[in-house]
């Protein structure tokens, strides 16, 4: 089966043409629009801009996605006219027609702007190309980014599922497709949100979790150190707020941070992070007996978090490929695939709340 897939929960418009055969989850394009340029100028996502901008590239993203599928040319195009001609949109709407059984959809959670874009457009083709849709929880799919370019049945149920993005932290406990447990989450900042806020804190770059992995990397003698919040509390739950008026009143109380003090924060920022993500997660395996741990979402493109967490496990860890750790469309038709559950479109709407039901 193969599936036409679109993600525009954040400031990332993004289309996927992804296939189920007997055994295995194959993307054949995935192509990403980013508006994260604008957004590293303001330091920060500014809603109204990502979906503005979303307009603009939804179906240009769509036709290049699905010509893509077949040129196996999964290069995202870098201006607008190179597919807004007729004889390329007719092409799309030829392969929708020919090689597109369903379409999934992101409906939460996320900017209400942005999910609306997404969310309309899939409806509108679903219905005017006769298609059945699929909605799809965000936050799942960075789960089952796993499943993308991997047997499906080398992933063992029960596994313990690792949820760590710009705006979320949880751990789940899925037993079966369409069946799993929230087990904890984080009570205020996501882990994403603490590298980004810390970031902000030493003037890095938006989003700041790779200039502070590379930071990091360049410390061979640590000499700061910051508290890693809750992780000796008996349960899964996470807190990052704490840690970034740490950092603050760290970098207030310097007379001057040089490059080797802003990279040693750096060090202990992660560090603080990593080793309570490791911590919860290697105690929620223990505790359901779990056969693997999947982790999936922005910071678990982290290689210091992958080698760390990977080490310290008795069981496999997956991460999923670069590509697909943060946010992209091929994941939704992945989550889409294997938990296939359509919905008539006009059940389906955009919610920005959205969480685990
Ligand atoms: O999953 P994602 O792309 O978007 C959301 O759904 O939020 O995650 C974005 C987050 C940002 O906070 C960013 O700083 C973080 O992922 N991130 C990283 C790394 N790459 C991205 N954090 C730590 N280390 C990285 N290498
Ligand atoms: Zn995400």
């Amino acid at each position: 089966m193969r599936i036409l897939s679109i993600e525009s929960s954040c400031d990332e418009t993004s289309a996927s043409v992804i296939e189920k055969s007997e055994h295995n989850i194959t993307a054949l394009s995935n192509t990403t629009a980013t508006s994260m340029t604008i957004h590293a100028g303001t330091g920060g996502i500014i809603p109204e801009n990502a979906a503005r901008m979303q307009v603009k590239y939804i179906l240009p993203i769509i036709a290049a996605s699905l010509i893509a599928s077949r040129t196996k040319n999964t290069k995202t195009p870098t201006n607008i006219s190179e597919i807004i001609s007729e004889e390329k949109i007719r092409l799309a709407n030829q392969i929708l027609i020919d090689d597109i059984e369903a379409i999934a959809i992101t409906y939460g959670p996320g900017l209400i702007g942005s999910l609306l874009v997404g969310v309309e457009t899939a409806k509108t083709l679903a219905y005017t190309f006769n298609k059945p849709i699929i909605p799809v929880n965000h936050l799942l799919a960075h789960i089952y980014a796993n499943y993308i370019g991997r047997k499906e049945k080398e992933i063992k149920f029960p596994f313990v599922g690792l949820i760590v993005s710009g705006g979320h932290t949880d751990l789940l406990l899925f037993t079966e497709h369409n069946k799993y447990t929230w087990l904890g989450g984080t009570r205020d900042d996501a882990a994403g949100e603490a590298f980004d806020k810390v970031g902000r804190l030493l003037n890095l770059s938006y989003p700041a979790g790779p200039e502070i992995e590379q930071r990091a990397r360049l410390v061979s003698n640590p000499t700061v150190k910051f508290k890693s919040p809750l992780i000796g509390s008996n349960d899964f739950d996470f807190s990052f707020s704490g840690l970034k008026t740490e950092v603050s009143r760290f970098v207030s109380e310097q007379e001057r941070i040089d490059t080797n003090l802003k990279n040693q924060i750096c060090y202990a920022t992660q560090k603080a992070i990593i080793d309570v993500l490791v911590k919860k997660a290697l105690n929620a395996k223990d505790e359901y007996n779990a056969k693997m741990v999947l982790v999936g979402g922005g910071v678990s493109a982290n290689e210091t978090f992958r080698k760390i967490l990977s080490s310290q496990s008795d069981i496999p860890v997956l991460f999923p490929d670069k590509e697909y750790s943060t946010d992209n469309a091929a994941m939704i038709g992945a989550y889409a695939l294997l938990n296939y559950k359509t919905k008539n479109w006009n059940d389906i709407t955009a919610n920005p709340e959205l969480y685990f039901a």
